[in-house]
């Protein structure tokens, strides 16, 4: 195909306005997919994410269209992971991209969500396509929707496309303006092969399969690649387009999409960002925009069972070999053994890998409470990240602690601007801005430490704002704060793994709700257990957990021997997911109690 007839696209949508079953319905159109073999959802496909609802990963698709001027276009729709935690996963597959559809629920309006990929795709100088998807809805409004993205967007809305992915109507029209509005790639054929990774899977036959848009230049069956950032040398085996499933071709030119199969170990080695050249003929320079995956957020991850530890050591390799952004190492707990520490780009990011090892590894997994990284700098002038609370200075060795903050904008009906400012105060946010949008609608900035978000910050704003706001954050510095240490103690014993780091005002209400949290979840033993919470040396909360009674066998006396085993597996049931803490056995439950705090 020449240059000319290519367009490359994606879909900017906040979740559940219809980006998948808008695909589905242009793959459909486009002939791409048959009817009868469309699994719905087509795009996401790993199960998870059906499950979820949500993208995760992205992936491509080429459709042949043929336009109402009579020629044949190639459309590729690349498509792109709906959360804050994989911004920057969003930002490489729109720079692989001319142009974007911006679709927009009519009956909702614009979300923080999709401002924040809308502002990506104006930085990569995409075309944006408004599009008015669910107007079948009765509850549609598109005027006050299209008056919403004019005002918050400053995008023209004139011609915006009045569209039903359910119902399959303003298809024709999308299509159509995606051959009128976005613009061809520019045609550097005959340039250097710089191609740019947007995605990548491990695969256990083939090795990593790479997704990638060629930028400029050409790509041949055959050809030796190099990575630039990886510094990387592979042989193809072979290179393909995705119609959405994979077909071999024997050569892909700049403008456009494909993949390549090349006997890669693992997708660190060919990241997303990275640049693809020829090993003879290399590109000076590569394409601009690639970073190394930063975690933001760690917790440890220890097996319920220790006999586990090496399955679960298996298991984080072999998730990284898909997961270039998860990173580990092991952990020793005086309290909970030995386990791995985990850093994920955020909390989504963690629960997922969580899932999957419990799932598809069939671990048992106690996680403990997730933590950001703290830049302290001790007394000696020395700078270190402290990404486990365990390992922080004491205090008398400190000169100062520096916190993550990130920048939160939150967008919400107009009556519960009242409930979401308290929140952003309640942790320890900055007011920075609050603008009224259209019709009751207020757009909501504040400046927040990370580790008040990474808890359950998303939650309550949703349960705040009965699921009408939505929100998108960005990390923005670090900020010095009198923070301190507050442990844990279990029958006397501290639990190192309980261990936080809090602000010195929060220090007193987050150690009392902590042991009243422990009191509740910790079942009763034949002992007494006290529970505590301290700074150093200096308790500041303490309760205790009174002695069982009774013993529950007691009740069936002798005999019926069914009746005892069926209490003894009612219980053993109950045990599961306890961790034994010396004698006090603790529910996964108490470990994630933080979380739940406030
Ligand atoms: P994520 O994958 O989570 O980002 O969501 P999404 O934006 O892909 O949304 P999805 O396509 O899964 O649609 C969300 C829900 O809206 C589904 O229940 C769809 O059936 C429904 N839906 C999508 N388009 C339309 C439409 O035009 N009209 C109506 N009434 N419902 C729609």
């Amino acid at each position: 195909v020449p240059v000319s007839r290519i367009r490359n696209f994606s879909i900017i949508a906040h979740i559940d306005h219809g980006k998948s079953t808008l695909a589905d319905r242009l793959l459909q159109d486009t002939g791409t997919v048959a009817q009868r073999e469309m699994k719905e959802q087509f795009l996401d496909s790993m199960d998870l994410e059906r499950e979820r609802g949500i993208t995760i990963k992205l992936q491509a698709a080429r459709m042949d269209y043929t336009a109402k001027d009579g020629n044949q276009y190639v459309l590729n729709l690349i498509d792109t992971p709906g959360h804050v935690d994989f911004s920057y996963e969003v930002s490489r597959s729109l720079a692989a991209c001319e142009g974007a559809l911006l679709v927009v629920d009519a009956s909702q309006g614009v979300e923080a969500q999709t401002l924040a990929n809308v502002y990506l795709a104006l930085e990569n100088n995409l075309e944006i396509i408004p599009v008015l998807n669910k107007i079948d809805l009765p509850g549609a409004e598109p005027d006050r929707v299209k008056e919403e993205i004019e005002e918050i967007i400053g995008l023209d809305c004139s011609d915006a496309i009045l569209a039903s992915a359910k119902e399959g109507i303003g298809i024709n029209e999308i299509l159509e303006s995606i051959v009128k509005l976005v613009p061809p790639p520019e045609d550097t054929v005959s340039q250097k092969l710089r191609a740019l990774i947007f995605d990548s899977y491990y695969d256990s036959y083939r090795g990593v399969i790479v997704y990638f848009r060629v930028m400029d230049g050409t790509l041949k069956k055959g050809d030796r690649i190099r990575l630039m950032a990886s510094k990387k040398e592979y042989e193809i085996d072979e290179i393909g387009i995705l119609c959405p499933t994979q077909k071999p071709v024997d050569e892909l030119h700049a403008g456009e999409v494909g993949y390549v199969a090349a006997a890669i170990k693992a997708v660190e080695d060919a990241r997303v960002g990275d640049t693809i050249t020829l090993a003879k003929d290399a590109a000076e320079e590569p394409l601009p925009g690639y970073k190394e995956a930063k975690p933001m957020v760690f917790c440890g991850l220890f097996p319920t069972d220790s006999d586990q530890f090496p399955d679960l050591r298996e298991a984080l390799d072999k998730l990284k070999l898909n997961d270039s952004a998860l990173s580990y190492e092991p952990e020793t707990s005086t309290a909970m053994g030995f386990g791995f520490r985990c850093g994920f780009l955020g909390l989504l990011h963690m629960e997922i890998v969580q899932e999957r090892l419990e799932r598809e590894y069939n671990l048992d997994l106690i996680v403990t409470s997730p933590s950001v990284v703290y830049q302290v700098t001790t007394l000696k002038g020395e700078v270190l990240m402290i990404d486990n609370p365990t390992n922080l200075p004491e205090p008398n060795l400190r000169e100062k602690i520096e916190e993550p903050y990130v920048r939160v904008e939150m967008i919400t009906p107009e009556e519960y601007v009242g409930t979401l400012m308290d929140l952003g105060q309640t942790r320890r946010g900055d007011f920075k801005d609050m603008k009224y949008l259209t019709l009751g609608r207020t757009t909501l900035v504040y400046e927040v430490p990370l580790a008040e978000v990474v808890t359950d910050f998303f939650d309550q704003m949703k349960s705040r704002s009965r699921g009408y706001a939505s929100m998108e954050y960005h990390l923005i510095g670090y900020r010095a704060n009198p923070l301190v240490k507050l442990d844990l103690m279990i029958n006397a014993d501290p639990v190192d793994s309980l261990s936080m780091i809090v602000h010195r005002d929060k220090a007193y209400g987050v150690g009392r709700s902590m042991v009243e949290k422990l009191k509740e979840l910790i079942p009763r033993h034949q002992f007494k257990v006290p529970l505590q919470a301290a700074i150093g040396s200096k308790i500041i909360a303490s309760e205790h957990i009174p002695a069982l009674r009774k013993d529950v066998l007691a009740k069936c006396y002798g005999g019926d021997i069914s009746r005892k085993k069926k209490l003894l597996a009612k219980q053993a049931k109950g045990k599961k997911r306890m961790k034994s803490l010396g004698s006090v056995d603790v529910p996964q439950e108490a470990f994630m109690a933080v979380l739940r705090l406030n």
